[in-house]
């Protein structure tokens, strides 16, 4: 593990510098991708550029024998997408039920995966117990034992944890920009270095990462949320708190205009911090496109090649995974449904495990990465 980490982190300070020359908005900067070698997988295609490919793991979905393997063909890396929530975790406040986040750990190795875990702290997937149990006299305990125990259950085995989840909402109207959650509410602005000194010291080896959704686009509320996040490591790093990592969600609209200026200043300025970028739950939502399904998919894929070339530029950015392999199983069938009912493609694969045009997109964003 520590040598993961080291790896991760060798080269990363100032590797960005490219990336501010050559900022300048690229949406329809190129007009096609391409041609990638079909018979290579996507985990292999990233992994001659020193860079890991994978997507997020469910338990449900994982027991589909054919996307099962998919996935473990495609991926060298995959993350719990719910097993690891305090819902899932935590049936009582007394017990903890490790089942699913075991499942995709044994799935994960038996495929010769790294395993990524998410999440220790997020004010989302809560158990219903917690609003009545957890109160601001216990609270810094109860979140302390779950990190500790989580931690150590898997210490040695994990590739990283996204310690903590969307911790920033500057619309909360905090000078901090800090989103006013049960936690912050609880314990104070002091939790979220606190969790990452409990992780640390639960598997002093594992990658800890701070992971955060809307700050991709060029608009003001993403550039509100890039500085906020930008404080928030700055003041970490600081500190001493043991921190490795942003993890950058990248949940896209089709029509999200990135790569500009501002954001390629901020990978910047996170590489700058040695810190590793990792992108988490990349997918490219295709809820508002009207049009044929073929030219729905051709401006899905666009936005993978434009997103990842733009990232890739980056060495800071190490690894890329998708939320969910196949529009067989993503939540963004009931997260984001199509208004004309027909069924969303957000992903690199269709509902029957065929590659859309974003397979061949990535891959070719992988193709013309640099190595690192
Ligand atoms: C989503 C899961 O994909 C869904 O199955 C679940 O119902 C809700 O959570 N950002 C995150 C992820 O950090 O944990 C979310 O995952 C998607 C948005």
């Amino acid at each position: 593990m520590e040598l993961t980490r080291r790896k991760f982190l060798i080269g990363t300070a100032a590797a960005c510098a490219a990336v501010r020359a050559m900022a300048a908005p690229i949406a329809g900067e190129v007009a096609a991708f391409p041609h990638v070698d079909s018979s290579k997988s996507l985990g292999q295609h990233a992994a001659a550029k020193g860079i890991l490919f994978g997507t997020a793991l469910g338990v449900e979905p994982l027991k589909d024998p054919a996307y099962a393997n998919l996935v473990g063909s495609q991926c060298r890396i995959g993350v719990s997408e719910n097993a690891l929530k305090w819902n899932a975790l935590r049936p009582a406040p007394d017990r903890y039920d490790f089942s699913g986040g075991d499942y995709l750990y044994q799935f994960s190795s038996s495929h010769g995966m790294k395993y990524r875990g998410h999440t220790l702290l997020w004010e989302q997937a809560l158990p219903t117990w917690f609003h009545n149990t957890v109160n601001a006299r216990n609270a810094k305990a109860m979140m302390l034992d779950h990190i500790s125990v989580v931690v150590r259950h898997y210490a040695g085995k994990m590739h990283s944890w996204d310690v903590v989840n969307e911790a920033i909402d500057p619309d909360d109207g905090r000078p901090d920009g800090l989103k006013n959650t049960p936690w912050l509410q609880m314990i104070g602005p002091e939790y979220i270095e606190m969790a990452f000194h409990a992780a640390h010291e639960a598997d002093p080896k594992a990658m800890l990462t701070y992971n955060e959704n809307w700050i991709e686009p060029e608009n003001r509320p993403a550039e509100q949320k890039r500085q906020a996040t930008l404080a928030l490591l700055t003041n970490m790093k600081k500190k001493g708190v043991p921190v490795h990592g942003l993890g950058i969600q990248s949940h896209l609209f089709a029509e999200t205009i990135v790569g500009g200026p501002n954001f390629a200043h901020f990978l910047d300025e996170i590489a700058d911090l040695g810190l590793a970028i990792l992108i988490t739950e990349m997918d490219i939502r295709d809820q508002h496109l009207v049009g044929s399904v073929e030219s729905r998919d051709q401006a899905v894929a666009q936005k993978y090649y434009d997103y990842l070339s733009f990232m890739l530029r980056c060495k800071a950015v190490k690894a890329v995974l998708t939320w969910g392999l196949s529009s067989r199983y993503t939540w963004l069938t009931k997260f984001s449904p199509r208004p004309d009912g027909s069924p969303v493609r957000p992903l690199p694969y269709d509902a029957d495990l065929k590659p859309t045009p974003a397979w061949r997109a990535v891959a070719a964003a992988f193709d013309q990465a640099g190595e690192r």
